[in-house]
């Protein structure tokens, strides 16, 4: 447990830096008491691998996933039916990896996060993070995985407890795991501060002195205070400015390289997920219907839900304009989700399989799992009948 880490394992911060967790990187993690000097109090980690097509061990596995959300009706609220906003979720992120999760508003992205980090409890399916299960862990041993995964919300207005100052903001992860003394805890928030571009002498102004901008940069601040593995941006830029939204990204990026940290980045800006994304997964009601390495999506997607998405996304390259695939009807209720694919009733592809058959999980040969050490991450994966079809 965290709080029983030995003394001599303290960073600059005094804080205990490191972890009881495997490292994931399958390259012989050190023991963490020997491990623990660096700035942040990170493990200095050089023994880990560096981002994708570095490793084979993923950080976080996610496996047949399932959160459904009961719907109740009449008087005595019994149970109608369900809404399954995600439903049989599988995806690996190695360590140093961003992972990023896209499809349109309620198909399932922030159930995913929150059903990962164990804000929500999951229907079905298990969650494995540096080898250590997420899923059915309780009481310490939660709270101790918990401090490597975190989460920044969507919206940094409503994330904030208003009536709480930037020091108890932050200083309150480190309280409830048990970390530093006072005096510490005070010089990591303003270290932390300084990490996200925020000024230390804000430490007892409230949120509502602040811009957008700078409530996202605390969101951030109170996630890394607790020296996190891994976290999941949930929209984080899609609240905030149109202007400002660049810096909150480079921000991440910068947070990213420096402390090697592992993200899921959830976003319906498939420009930014672009930028931000080593591999992307695709999401429609529920499901994941296509993953690839970023350039691979980006450049050959195959899925009509993919190629849709994309023909949306605007480019000052003529050469790497798409024809628009205006997809006809609504998204489906997850409550209620079609028979086969779920994607038929809009897919301008549709065959008669489709209606009946869901599609199978399809591996295409692309080039970048062609030359990667770790090719079945980095495959090109997706499930479509039109595709199962073309490949003969
Ligand atoms: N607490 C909840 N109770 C019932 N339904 C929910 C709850 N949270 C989300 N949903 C439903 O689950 C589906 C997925 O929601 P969400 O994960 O928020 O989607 P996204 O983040 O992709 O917009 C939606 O249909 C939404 O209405
Ligand atoms: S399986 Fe059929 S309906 Fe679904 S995306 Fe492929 S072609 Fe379209
Ligand atoms: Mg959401």
């Amino acid at each position: 447990m965290i709080e029983n880490l030995p003394q001599n394992c303290q960073s600059h911060f005094g804080r205990p830096s490191g972890t009881e967790l495997p490292t994931g990187s399958g390259t012989g993690s050190k023991n963490l008491t020997q491990n623990c000097q660096s700035h942040f109090g990170r493990p200095s980690g050089t023994e880990l691998p560096t981002g994708s097509g570095t490793g084979s061990n993923p950080l976080l596995t996610v496996d047949g996933l399932k959160k459904y959300f009961p719907i109740r009706r009449g008087l005595l609220a019994r149970v109608a039916g369900h809404v399954r906003a995600v439903d049989d979720v599988s995806f690996q992120i190695r360590e140093g990896e961003t992972l990023g999760l896209v499809g349109e508003s309620g198909c399932g992205k922030t159930t995913i996060g929150r059903t990962i980090l164990r804000l929500l409890e999951p229907t079905a399916g298990q969650v494995t993070f540096a080898g250590q299960p997420v899923t059915g862990c309780r009481g310490a041993r939660l709270r101790a995985l918990r401090r490597h995964l975190q989460i920044v919300f969507q919206d940094p207005f409503s994330s904030l407890n208003p009536r709480m100052t930037v020091k108890s903001i932050i200083e309150e992860g480190l309280i409830i795991h048990r970390l530093g003394d006072r005096r510490q805890r005070t010089a990591l928030v303003e270290e932390t501060l300084r990490q996200v571009g925020l000024d230390p002498s804000y430490v007892n102004r409230y949120p509502h002195e602040f811009s957008g901008g700078q409530r996202q940069r605390l969101s951030v601040a109170r996630a890394l205070a607790l020296n996190p593995r891994f976290m999941v941006l949930d929209e984080p830029i899609s609240a905030l400015d149109v202007s400002i939204q660049s810096q909150i990204i480079n921000l991440l990026v910068e947070l990213k390289e420096r402390y090697r940290l592992t993200y899921l980045f959830i976003s319906h800006d498939l420009s930014v997920v672009e930028y931000i994304s080593d591999r992307v997964a695709v999401m429609y009601l529920g499901e994941i219907v296509e993953t690839a390495p970023s350039p691979e999506l980006y450049r050959n997607p195959l899925h009509p839900y993919t190629q849709a998405l994309l023909s949306s996304v605007p480019t000052m390259e003529p050469s790497k304009q798409r024809t628009r695939i205006v997809l006809e009807g609504d998204v489906p209720s997850p409550s209620n989700p079609p028979a086969g694919c779920r994607f038929h009733p809009r897919c301008p592809l549709a065959m008669d399989i489709c209606r009946h058959q869901a599609p199978r999980t399809l591996r295409i040969p692309s080039p970048a799992a062609a030359t990667s050490p770790d090719a079945e991450l980095d495959a090109h994966v997706v499930r479509c009948h039109a595709v199962e079809k073309r490949m003969g």
